[in-house]
């Protein structure tokens, strides 16, 4: 998924790398629109984007190598394509799953280039929709002139506009199979009308055209006298571009690396996100608060007096503020906000659903922070726009939730922009972004709730128990003898008078986690809460002893993160998972093989062993006393 987020980009960026020159020429003084195209084939969007290409008349011969790279169809040069076999080759493309994903298209007029992403409409593709919306200016919605409107163009009017789309275009297709009669086109645009009103969509622009034929797709069709409006290709080289209005905001630039040739030089390069800027503007770091003047504005091709979004340059300071990757530029008087608890609107776009309580990825603008997702406080039908309770989120699933990430971030809500409102949640294990979002706004208790300093410190804790705080945390399948391992470790501590504790997962669940059972979501809540508890208990001057399952590492490395560096010993004890069946001692193995018993770790239910444990304990190489040994040696030698 990162790559499709990048894609257009990347496509945009092997184009320029192949002939530089011609590009430059070209497109030297023309603005870039990108737009989503959104219907099925049955509402004839392969015609209209056939139509687009075809009628722009400016079909690069680039433009054209990346076309017929990507679908190996559209074999015909430049002005001599055929309308005909363009169309057939892009429907053929969707109908055989070549483009699955989303397929960006280029093109261009005298006025403007495009590029056009053009994604499949069914529900389950609704994450290639949000991918494809994400970077667009604008969306074309297709609506079948006989059919009026259908569940779909709700849905991806509804998603068009979550994503932040401001420029909506209601294409009523296939006006030459009503008889280009008015009366049908006025109505659909009424009812559109009292639909994109419900959902917040406050203005739109509708028209009557025939991909098929051609109609108001360059110029007026004589075919509809009754309308006034522009043509589609006019309308789609007029509108503004989201640039054009990032440029009047506030001035905001997310740094993404320090540049530092030598002692003389220091400069912060990014791309403005929105606003503009100039040498003696004063300006704020974030989210240290720190300000500062700026100098000179650099680019390749020299200093600026001025720049605006969308550009990327390096700004020079008028002093050493600190100023790193991830920290936001800002105007000095009109600062974005700084916060570590937001709502926030989630796209889901894993297989895998979501995990309230794991740990995540969050990267927005240029930071990278660790995250956690509360359970949804509603899911949201996309077809309906009802809010249903969720308690989590499965792939192609919208919600709404709480997030906490680790550190402060800098952001805006998405409203007001998209790059530091924006953000996108990765698999910490598996790399894979899994989720996009928007951020509506901090939540206010992040800034009433505040760190209380006490005087008695976690080290006086330890000093008074003549110890120093450590976590042993055991893993490993249920039976594998974690428990009684654990208890004999104690026993040895408590002889050498050290002061211990142990948390023991049967016995937690029958108090502090007495709600969770044993989905993966209520595992990773349980390790949640266990490490929350270990790490007061650290605080407090103990040595923790825990026997969990904890079968995920992303849930045993966010616990290892809370801790001390050194403080956390992940203890395996490892036992095949035929020896620890064999044992059975609770006789639940059997009850799982049975089918009685759901979820069961090792059977149905994954365990990710450690990688790199502290101490590894081969439970076919020792007794359980001889490990207790082996593990109190490692922790007091
Ligand atoms: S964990 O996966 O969330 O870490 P935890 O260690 O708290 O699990 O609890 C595991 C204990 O619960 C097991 O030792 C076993 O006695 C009991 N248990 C009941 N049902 C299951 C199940 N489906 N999977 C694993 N353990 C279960």
């Amino acid at each position: 998924m990162t790559d499709t987020l990048t894609d257009p980009i990347y496509k945009t960026d092997a184009l320029i790398a192949e002939d530089i020159d011609a590009y430059l020429k070209v497109h030297e003084y023309k603005t870039m629109l990108r737009f989503i195209t959104c219907g099925s084939v049955d509402d004839g969007k392969s015609t209209l984007i056939g139509r687009l290409l075809y009628d722009s008349k400016m079909i690069f011969e680039d433009q054209l190598a990346a076309l017929e790279a990507d679908s190996k169809k559209v074999g015909t040069q430049g002005q001599e394509i055929d309308f005909a076999l363009l169309v057939d080759g892009l429907a053929a493309e969707r109908e055989q799953g070549i483009t699955i994903d989303v397929a960006y298209r280029f093109f261009g007029t005298e006025k403007r280039k495009f590029i056009v992403a053009d994604t499949p409409g069914h529900e389950q593709y609704t994450r290639n929709m949000v991918t494809g919306a994400s970077t667009a200016d604008l969306a074309v919605i297709l609506i079948d002139a006989r059919k009026g409107i259908l569940t779909q163009t709700r849905r991806h009017s509804y998603l068009a506009h979550l994503i932040g789309i401001r420029n909506i275009v209601l294409a009523v297709n296939k006006m030459d199979l009503v008889g280009y009669d008015q009366a049908v086109f006025d109505r659909i645009v009424k009812d559109y009308t009292e639909f994109a009103r419900s959902i917040g969509i406050t203005a739109f622009t509708p028209m009557p055209i025939s991909g098929f034929k051609g109609d108001n797709i360059t110029g007026p069709s004589a075919n509809t006298p009754w309308y006034t409006g522009p043509a589609l290709i006019e309308h789609l080289e007029m509108v503004e571009v989201n640039s054009a209005a990032d440029a009047d905001k506030p001035f905001r630039m997310a740094v993404q690396w320090v540049n530092r040739p030598n002692l003389d030089f220091r400069g912060f390069s990014g791309q403005i996100a929105t606003g503009s800027v100039r040498p003696g503007d004063a300006i704020r770091v974030l989210p240290s608060g720190k300000t500062s003047t700026i100098t000179r504005i650099v680019t390749l091709n020299g200093d600026l007096n001025e720049a605006v979004a969308g550009q990327s340059v390096t700004l020079c300071f008028a002093d050493e503020v600190d100023c790193s990757r991830g920290d936001v530029i800002a105007v000095c008087d009109n600062p974005p906000q700084v916060a570590d608890q937001f709502e926030a609107t989630i796209v889901w776009m894993a297989d895998e659903e979501m995990l309230p309580g794991r740990s995540y990825w969050l990267k927005i603008g240029t930071q990278t922070v660790t995250a956690t997702v509360q359970q949804p406080k509603y899911q949201v039908n996309v077809n309906t726009m009802e809010q249903l309770a969720a308690k989590t989120l499965e792939l192609n699933a919208i919600g709404v939730a709480n997030l906490s990430t680790d550190k402060q971030i800098v952001f805006e809500p998405y409203e007001a922009n998209r790059t530091l409102g924006g953000f996108i949640l990765i698999d910490k294990i598996t790399n894979a972004t899994v989720a996009a979002g928007m951020l509506h706004f901090s939540l206010r208790r992040a800034q009433n709730v505040h760190w209380q300093a006490t005087d008695v410190s976690r080290d006086f804790h330890a000093g008074l128990k003549n110890q120093k705080a450590a976590v042993l945390w055991f893993t490993g399948l249920s039976g594998a003898g974690k428990s009684t391992i654990a208890n004999l470790v104690e026993k040895r501590l408590a002889r050498m008078n050290r002061h211990t504790f142990l948390l023991d997962g049967d016995n937690v669940r029958h108090g502090l986690n007495k709600d969770l059972g044993f989905t993966d979501a209520d595992r990773v809540e349980n390790i949640r809460r266990v490490g929350e508890v270990a790490k007061l208990m650290t605080d407090a001057g103990l040595i923790v002893i825990t026997a969990f399952i904890s079968p995920f590492r992303a849930e045993r490395d966010m616990v290892r993160q809370m801790m001390q560096p050194g403080e956390f010993i992940e203890v395996h004890i490892d036992s095949t998972l035929a020896d620890a069946e064999a044992r059975d001692v609770k006789g639940l193995y059997k009850k799982a093989r049975a089918g009685q018993l759901k979820n069961f770790t090792g059977i149905d239910s994954p365990y990710e062993a450690p990688e790199d444990p502290e101490i590894r304990i081969d439970t076919a190489d020792m007794t359980a006393e001889e490990a207790a040994e082996a593990i109190v040696a490692r922790l007091i030698p």
